[in-house]
C-alpha cells in the first residue's frame, strides 16, 4: 500500500513549536449507540471494527469503539449512564463529531501553548499508562460543540504502532471475531486519510474563528470564498479554509450568509442545537471510481445531480487543465457520469469528489469522499451545482 499521510515524521518537526502536528490523531464521534454505529460505518464505508472498551474492560460510564481504515482513526463514543456528558450532547445534538484529536509530541505542552494563546481548555491534561506505554491527552475548545484534543503517546501507545493495529490506549481489547472485517479487507473502500474537517459556524462568526486559528492554533489561511463563489438563487454561504502549518490537516469553515431562502449552513445549525460543529469530513481516496463504486454497492445514500451537470462539466475542467498545461482528466468520463461523481480543476491539476447526504436523522454531518490530482482546492466549480442539489433536498426536509 502506498504512503497513507503526507504527515511529517518526529524527526523533522520541530521540537521549539508544541503545536506542530503529527497527525490526526483520530475523530472522536458521539453516538446514541456505538455498537450500531460501528456496524453502519463498517457496512457502509468499509471501516474496521478494530478496538473497543466497554463494560467488558472495566468502562462502566461509557463505551468507545475503535474504527480504522487506511490512516484514518474514528472513535465512536456512546454514554452507558444517563448523566454522561455524552448523552447529553446526543440529546442537544444528535449523532456527531466531537472532537478532531490532534498528535502532538507533548500534549501538556500544546494544550499549555494554545491556552496562552488565547484558548480556552475543554479539559486538562490527563495521562494513562501501563506497563506498555502511556497516552496523554488535553483538550481546547472550538466552534460550538467541538473540541481538539491534543495526544501524546509513548511506548507501545506509540502512532506508529497504532497504525500497524496496536492496542489504542490503556483499556481498549481488541474486537475479536466481527465478520465484516473480513469482508472489508476482501472489499476494500480504499479510503485513506482525513483530508479536510468543516466547520459550521453562526452568522458573522467567520471571521472570530478564521483568526482562532491563526491565534491559537497557529494555522494559516489557505483559501477563502465568498458569496459571489458559492450562493445560488436561495441559500449562500461563505467559508475560509485555514490551514496547519505543515497543511496536515485543513479546517474550512462556513458561515451562513443571507439569501431568498434557508441557508444550508443555517439548516444544519438548526438541527444541531442551533450550535456550531463539524459538518463534513472530506476522506481522501487514490481512486475516486473505485471507492464511489465501492460505497454505492454497500448502500451509501449519495447527493444527487441533475444529468445536465455533465453536458459542461468536461469543457469547463477540461479547458482549465490544457490553460495550464496539464493532462486532462484520465478517469472515464462515462463512468464519471454514472457514478455521479463532480470534478473540477484548477490551476494546480483536478479532483474528484463526490458527498453522501446526511449520515444520520438529523441533517447534520456527512462525508465527502476526494481524490486529488493535482488541485488542493475544494471543488469551487461544483459549488453552485451542488447547492441547487442540496435545495433539493432541504426542500424534501421541509426545511428550505
Ligand atoms: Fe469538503
Amino acid at each position: 500500500m502506498s504512503s497513507l499521510s503526507t504527515a511529517p515524521t518526529a524527526d523533522s518537526l520541530s521540537s521549539t513549536d508544541p503545536l506542530m502536528l503529527v497527525d490526526v490523531d483520530h475523530v472522536r464521534f458521539y453516538v446514541g449507540n456505538a455498537k450500531q454505529a460501528a456496524f453502519f460505518y463498517a457496512s457502509a464505508f468499509g471501516f474496521q471494527v478494530e478496538q473497543v472498551s466497554d463494560l467488558t474492560t472495566g468502562s462502566r460510564t461509557s463505551a468507545q469503539y475503535l474504527l480504522t481504515q487506511g490512516n484514518i482513526r474514528f472513535i465512536l463514543e456512546t454514554a452507558l449512564t444517563s448523566d454522561h456528558p455524552v448523552a447529553e450532547e446526543c440529546r442537544k445534538y444528535g449523532d456527531g463529531v466531537k472532537d478532531v484529536a490532534l498528535t502532538v509530541l507533548d500534549a501538556e505542552r500544546a494544550w499549555e501553548q494554545a491556552r496562552r494563546n488565547g484558548g480556552e481548555s475543554a479539559y486538562e491534561p490527563r495521562t494513562i499508562s501501563d506497563a506498555n506505554g502511556s497516552v496523554t491527552m488535553a483538550g481546547i475548545k472550538t466552534y460550538g460543540r467541538a473540541i481538539h484534543s491534543f495526544v501524546s503517546r509513548t511506548g507501545a501507545y506509540a502512532l506508529p504502532n497504532i497504525k500497524q493495529g496496536a492496542t489504542f490506549a490503556p483499556g481498549f481489547r481488541p474486537m475479536g471475531t466481527f465478520s465484516l472485517n473480513a469482508w472489508n479487507k476482501a472489499n476494500p473502500c480504499g479510503l485513506k486519510f482525513v483530508d479536510h474537517c468543516v466547520g459550521n459556524v453562526e452568522l458573522g462568526k467567520m471571521n472570530h474563528w478564521v483568526k482562532w486559528y491563526e491565534d491559537v492554533m497557529g494555522f494559516k489561511m489557505f483559501k477563502h470564498f465568498d458569496e459571489k463563489d458559492i450562493s445560488t438563487e436561495y441559500s449562500a454561504l461563505m467559508s475560509k479554509v485555514m490551514a496547519s502549518g505543515n497543511h496536515l490537516i485543513k479546517m474550512p469553515i462556513n458561515e451562513p450568509a443571507a439569501g431568498k431562502k434557508k441557508s444550508q449552513i443555517q439548516e444544519y445549525l438548526e438541527w444541531h442545537g442551533m450550535a456550531a460543529g463539524v459538518q463534513h469530513l472530506a476522506l481522501r481516496t487514490d481512486d475516486e471510481l473505485h471507492s464511489v463504486a465501492e460505497l454505492r454497492r454497500r448502500g451509501v445514500d449519495f447527493l444527487a445531480l441533475p444529468d445536465a451537470y455533465y453536458e459542461s462539466v468536461w469543457n469547463r475542467v477540461d479547458t482549465m487543465l490544457r490553460q495550464h498545461g496539464h493532462e486532462v482528466v484520465k478517469e472515464d468520463h462515462q463512468r464519471v457520469k454514472d457514478l455521479g461523481i463532480l470534478v473540477d480543476a484548477d490551476d494546480e491539476g483536478y479532483l474528484l469528489q463526490l458527498f453522501t447526504k446526511p449520515l444520520q436523522d438529523r441533517p447534520t454531518l456527512f462525508f465527502e469522499i476526494i481524490c486529488r490530482r493535482g488541485s488542493q482546492s475544494f471543488g469551487k466549480g461544483n459549488f453552485k451545482a451542488l447547492f441547487e442539489a442540496l435545495e433539493i433536498e432541504q426542500e424534501r426536509r421541509g426545511n428550505l
